[in-house]
């Protein structure tokens, strides 16, 4: 199978993946009061304390929009109210399509600042909930009961790349401004992987899974459109700075092709990409992480890195916020998250190749929060020795907004 579809089975597996099987997104019974922290060792003990305090027999992860609530969530609302000033409707309304909502945070956080400020915008909102886990659906059902928006919130039990809510007229509501957001849903997207001959020819990885459960790698000349799709918006690696592949297979394989190179190519991001396409929203918001510590490659000390190469872990078996990290995607179903960096740069290339498009901008996480949180807002985010996790803490994390 090819490698988007192994992880994707490692991942969603309804039985045995590693969301059914194991995580949760620890959600914070309320919100850290920043500036009562006397600075950022007390702020650190804080967030690892809260990994300790895990449900039993769960690992759970902790997101910018959990950990920096309410500030997150309000920075994201003004940022998609905006789209509703760009279009200049007066009083219009707006409709959110949020995609990957885990615990429903960043919904109920964004509807009570909307109540709270823009209460005619509020009273013509609605907001669209999708998620391939029904566990997590629960919870963003749940949240909406607790905040009194369950009017208002519809939800969707589908992967976001082939929900089919523009086709049943979901979206249409006149005058007003649709938008588009996930947070931290991109980085579990599967990728596929990808060798570079010295002769410049191209491969996809295929994953073999022998009955005993050993794994291994097979190549074969590019053929899959998706990824093709995606190599056209990747630039080729320079082979100078070449590497083998990992496995035994792959060494094998080097010896017919010497100097190969390896990339992962994020053929989710671009069913992403296309489904928000099909949405044609007036406003996409988008947070990932730009770049991750231990990933496949820096753990396996090969020496060159790999684009986009996952990190692939799990949680200590002796519990704390400390975490196993693996050389390999090629592990047993169900015990480790795969997550893999987004390129930034590759999202607005394949974004701006097609014609029309509002032109995107890119910011790290903390000039998006400087630019939508009010003074007061950044004042409250603040420790009292003044060090802000809102512009200090998650700073491999970027948005992209259209
Ligand atoms: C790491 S959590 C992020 C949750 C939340 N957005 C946040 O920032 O706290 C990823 C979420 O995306 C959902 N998800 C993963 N793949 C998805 C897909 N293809 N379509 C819709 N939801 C997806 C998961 O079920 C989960 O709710």
């Amino acid at each position: 199978m090819l490698v988007r579809d192994f992880v994707n089975r490692q991942l969603y597996d309804k039985a045995a993946g590693y969301f059914a099987a194991r995580v949760g997104i620890h959600r914070l019974s309320a919100p850290i009061d920043f500036q009562s922290l006397r600075g950022q060792y007390e702020y650190l003990a804080r967030v690892d304390a809260l990994y300790e305090a895990n449900e039993a027999g769960q690992e759970s992860w902790h997101t910018p929009a959990e950990i920096l609530r309410p500030f997150y969530g309000r920075a994201i609302a003004r940022c998609a109210l905006e789209a509703l000033d760009r279009k200049d409707l007066g009083v219009g309304g707006l409709t959110i399509v949020e995609a990957g909502g885990g615990n429903g945070t960043l919904m109920r956080t964004i509807l009570d600042h909307l109540r709270e400020d823009t209460e005619a915008v509020y009273d013509r909102t609605s907001y669209h909930c999708v998620d391939i886990s029904d566990a997590m659906l629960g919870r963003q059902r749940q949240q909406a009961s607790d905040g009194g928006h369950s009017d208002r919130v519809h939800f969707h039990h589908s992967s976001f790349l082939t929900w089919d809510g523009v086709k049943r007229g979901l979206l249409k509501q006149p005058g007003q401004a649709v938008v588009v957001l996930a947070t931290e849903v991109l980085d579990n997207l599967a990728h596929d992987k990808v060798v570079y001959g010295q002769d410049g020819s191209c491969f996809e990885t295929r994953v073999r899974v022998e009955p005993s459960g050993h794994m291994h790698e097979e190549f074969l000349p590019v053929q899959d459109p998706l990824v093709l799709d995606c190599l056209a918006h990747m630039p080729r690696p320079t082979l100078a700075a070449a590497s083998s592949p990992s496995s035994w297979f792959g060494r094998l394989f080097a010896r017919a092709v010497p100097a190969a190179k390896e990339a992962f190519v994020p053929t989710g991001a671009l069913q992403f990409l296309r489904a928000v396409q099909q949405i044609a929203p007036d406003r996409l918001i988008l947070a990932d992480f730009h770049s991750l510590p231990d990933t496949i490659d820096q753990v396996s000390r090969s020496g060159s890195r790999v684009p986009n190469a996952p990190v692939v872990q799990r949680r200590s078996p002796s519990g704390g916020s400390g975490s196993v990290a693996c050389s390999t995607y090629l592990v047993p179903m169900g015990h480790y998250d795969i997550f893999f960096p987004t390129d930034f740069g590759w999202l607005q290339r394949v974004h701006n190749a097609r014609p029309h498009q509002l032109a995107p901008q890119v910011l790290n996480q903390p000039d998006f929060l400087r630019r939508f949180l009010s003074p007061q807002d950044l004042l409250l985010g603040q420790t009292r020795s003044g060090f802000n996790p809102l512009l200090e803490d998650y700073l491999n994390v970027s948005f992209f907004m259209t």
